[in-house]
């Protein structure tokens, strides 16, 4: 499972992409305005610090406004990937983007059908909205079921699903268990995912053991401080 993290920080974009475990990032408008940074400047930035899909999403809502928008973006960096929203002019972008070869993220996803208008549109991801969907009483888990379970019995269908508004760690779980592509994650859920209890008592007893032996595995001189 390919993890992108769901911020338009860059300082934590900076800090998670030292763990080796970051393969894109997505933003939206809500993230760009949160981080109070020129959009451009900032996807740019983030193109820089994350070799992998950088989503940066269409503002226009009409198809020939958000296809010079999407050029206009795909041309910011080679890993920009375009985000549409899943509309009528949405879905008319993604087709025309993706058949000149730009990435294309079909965001704001809440249904197997839409999934699959934009698998056939070409999307390179669609992304359901798990989080948004359990506040209405829904199951944002099941849609990630049905959209794999359809995307699986078509082959030529190369969407990939990449799983959005992911709340807390077993959101990420689950999705892995269904075998979906891609988990954006905010970095709050991603550094929770670290955590465990007994990973802490245990090593605070490994490390008491060890303190009692006096022995040390570096040199003085090779040690340094935390
Ligand atoms: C990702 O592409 C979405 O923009 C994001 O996951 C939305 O998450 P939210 O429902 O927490 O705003």
């Amino acid at each position: 499972m390919k993890f992108f993290i769901d911020t338009a920080d860059i300082a934590e974009i900076r800090d998670l992409a030292q763990t080796g475990l970051v393969d894109g990032i997505t933003t939206n408008p809500s993230l760009v305005a949160k981080s109070g940074r020129d959009f451009f400047e900032v996807l740019k930035e983030i193109c820089e610090v994350v070799p992998g899909p950088v989503s940066a999403e269409v503002t226009a809502t009409d198809f020939e406004n958000m296809l010079n928008e999407g050029h206009t973006l795909a041309k910011l960096a080679d890993n920009i990937a375009v985000k549409v929203p899943l509309t009528v002019d949405g879905l008319k972008t993604c087709k025309a983007l993706s058949d000149d070869g730009i990435k294309v993220n079909v965001t704001l996803c809440f249904s197997a059908a839409q999934a699959i208008l934009a698998a056939k549109a070409g999307a390179a991801f669609i992304s359901p909205f798990i989080g948004r969907l359990d506040d209405t009483g829904a199951d944002g888990l099941q849609l990630i079921a049905e959209i794999v379970e359809i995307y699986n019995a078509y082959p030529e269908f190369q969407t990939e699903v990449l799983v959005a508004s992911v709340r807390h760690i077993g959101h990420v779980i689950e999705s892995a268990k269904m075998g979906a592509d891609v988990a954006t994650i905010p970095p709050a859920v991603l550094r929770a995912m670290y955590k465990h209890p007994l990973t802490d008592k245990g090593l605070n007893d490994f490390l008491a053991d060890w303190a009692k032996t006096g022995q040390s595995i570096l040199g003085k001189d090779e040690r340094r401080s935390a």
